[in-house]
């Protein structure tokens, strides 16, 4: 393939790390995902939070009813729970046999609705045990939550403080690093491979690939591109395209689409989250074109997220054709609105 097409064909790409909320939001949110992907991972962090096999089901349920409103019957929502330090080895062998594809890991206060998280990871050595010994992949939001250490830096301090020593202590536990934005761990997890074996791989948002930190201060304060771990320096957001366009197999898609209503963004405190799925794979599209790697976006969409949880690649194709798509400035979100990514400007590429 010529590294400056105006259409390719891939095969349908899923998304491995989503949020998609509860309630009247939920069908708003699932239509614009289901247009593109295949299938999702459901992140957990609901109020409460998913936290058992049959929270899983139940919000599974729930998905399912808004696809049949929608009228979607060719999306399927991976499910996943919400590590506490209360979960128990019981709690993961359930899960295991019951199709949940992971853990969430969200060490207590790093981000939205992660109160009920992990305290200390010594707590939850009896469910590590059992995720290490039945093959369930352990999701990381790797940012320590320490106030003393800058925000700038608690993903890096993390691979040190918490990553390393965890994997150390479970060496075939299988862990997703979730949204890297930095240059550390995108060579943290390029450089461990252990003995021909590759239990660690990391998901990348369409924000971190496109923009730097100077966006969310560009002109004002820009809360819509304020999320969790925070976008970071240059340098930082070119490791990350680097590590994506590589070809290498442990990086794979996740946008981290987390919907907060406008008012909930545009507030003297904001909440933290950046709503990319109204067209996802057009943002992905132009960061991979931007360093003449297109022909590198399929595996990384497509082909090395379900390698990596152990299931079957997407048959069906889609294709992208170079045309630009004008993003609304909101979008219907239940009974409020939402300003996606991009808001009232242009995406280079666009799903046919
Ligand atoms: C996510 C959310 O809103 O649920 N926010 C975010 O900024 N990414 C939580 C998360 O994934 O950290
Ligand atoms: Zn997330």
């Amino acid at each position: 393939m010529s590294n400056s097409p105006t259409q390719i064909q891939l095969t349908q790409p899923d998304d491995w790390h989503l949020h998609i909320r509860d309630g009247d939001v939920m069908k708003d949110v699932l239509a614009d995902t289901a247009r593109q992907f295949a299938r999702a991972i459901i992140m957990p962090n609901l109020k409460p939070p998913i936290t058992t096999v049959d929270l899983a089901k139940a919000y599974q349920d729930r998905i399912q009813a808004n696809l049949n409103a929608l009228g979607v019957n060719s999306f399927t929502p991976l499910m996943t729970l919400y590590l506490t330090d209360n979960t128990s080895a019981d709690e993961v062998r359930k899960a295991m046999a019951e199709g949940i594809v992971g853990f969430k890991f969200y060490p207590a206060g790093a981000t939205t609705n992660s109160d009920a998280g992990v305290s200390d990871l010594k707590r939850c050595h009896a469910a590590l045990e059992a995720m290490q010994a039945v093959g369930m992949p352990l999701l990381v939001h790797g940012e320590v939550t320490s106030s003393e250490i800058d925000i700038f830096d608690r993903e890096a301090v993390f691979i040190d403080t918490v990553l390393e020593p965890l994997r150390k202590k479970f060496p075939d536990l299988k862990i997703v690093f979730e949204h890297i934005t930095t240059k550390q761990a995108a060579h943290y997890v390029r450089d461990a491979m252990t003995g021909g074996k590759n239990t660690i791989a990391a998901t990348i948002t369409p924000q971190h690939l496109l923009m730097n930190r100077n966006a969310i201060f560009t002109g004002g304060i820009r809360p819509h591109n304020y999320c969790l771990p925070v976008l970071k320096r240059e340098e930082h957001r070119i490791a990350l395209l680097e590590a994506a366009t590589s070809g290498n197999s442990s990086f794979f898609l996740g946008t981290d689409s987390a919907p907060h209503a406008k008012g909930a963004k545009e507030t003297a405190c904001g909440c933290a989250g950046c709503y990319s799925a109204f067209n996802a794979l057009g943002l992905y599209a132009e960061a991979f074109e931007s360093v003449g790697k297109l022909d590198q976006l399929e595996g990384f969409a497509s082909f090395f997220g379900p390698d990596f949880y152990s299931l079957p690649r997407n048959s069906k194709k889609i294709t992208l054709v170079k045309q630009a798509q004008n993003i609304p400035s909101e979008l219907p979100l239940g009974y409020a609105t939402i300003v996606p990514l991009r808001a009232g400007e242009t995406i280079a590429w666009s799903l046919v």
